[in-house]
């Protein structure tokens, strides 16, 4: 039977070879199914088959593979981005019956939502186990926060029905800190909610500078399962 990281190498690898095709400029997401994505471009990168591809990262996980790689890393800054993304390839970490997903389990959620809004197609790479009747069931939300805010956002959370818990390091003393140098909450909502409307009044806070409910860009979900991987469209 095929182990959690088999299905994970399966899809990641799959989403490349189904969608990737040279000249592009590619999202690259972040987390432990997306590095198989970041695995797979690079590998057809080095084979000839890419070789004018160019690739913008989401993490310094992901941004260290593409370098180590040998992959073409710009930023969305450079010459010859103005146009954005052609696609993005990421993960999640959970998706619902329309395709609104939570995302920064991995706590890359600001830049992966920067990458994703880019992109004229996203396609997110998960296994069965994500898809959720209920956002927020399977996962909190997380939310980047600036240190100097912790206790209004707090606050501002908990009204709207959130239990808010503070991500703290593993291996580390004290809190997680972002790539970016900010702190994550992991907010907690026991019943359902309107997920674009919680998108957008989570942005409203201040002191917030992201969180992960990704409403706004329809994904196209390849989800990976023991009888192989289906693709849904939204
Ligand atoms: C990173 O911050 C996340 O958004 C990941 O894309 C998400 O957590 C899925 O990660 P896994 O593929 O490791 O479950």
């Amino acid at each position: 039977m095929a182990s959690a990281e088999d299905l994970k190498r399966e899809v990641g690898r799959a989403a490349v070879d189904r969608f990737v095709v040279d000249g592009m400029r590619l999202g690259l997401g972040t987390g432990s199914t997306a590095i198989w994505a970041v695995r797979r471009t690079a590998e057809r990168f080095a084979s000839g088959e890419l070789t004018r591809i160019r690739v913008v990262t989401t993490s310094l996980q992901s941004d260290l593979e593409a370098r180590s790689l040998g992959l073409p890393v710009v930023t969305l800054n450079d010459a010859g981005m103005e146009e954005g993304l052609d696609l993005t390839i990421d993960g999640a970490d959970e998706v619902d019956a329309r395709g609104n997903m939570i995302k920064g389990g991995g706590g890359a959620l600001l830049m992966e939502k920067v990458v994703a809004y880019a992109s004229a197609r996203f396609v997110v790479v998960v296994d069965r186990g994500k898809l959720s009747d209920r956002l927020g069931a399977l996962f909190p939300v997380p939310i980047e926060v600036v240190p100097g805010a912790l206790a209004p956002v707090r606050r501002a959370l908990q009204a709207l029905g959130a239990e808010v818990g503070l991500r703290m390091g593993v291996r580390k003393a004290g809190p997680v800190v972002t790539d970016l140098g900010n702190l994550l909450f992991d907010a907690r909502f026991r019943t359902a909610f309107d997920p674009s409307a919680m998108e957008a009044a989570l942005d409203a806070i201040p002191g917030v500078l992201g969180n992960g409910l990704f409403t706004r860009r329809r994904p196209e979900v390849l989800s990976a399962g023991p009888g192989g991987i289906s693709t849904l469209s939204f």
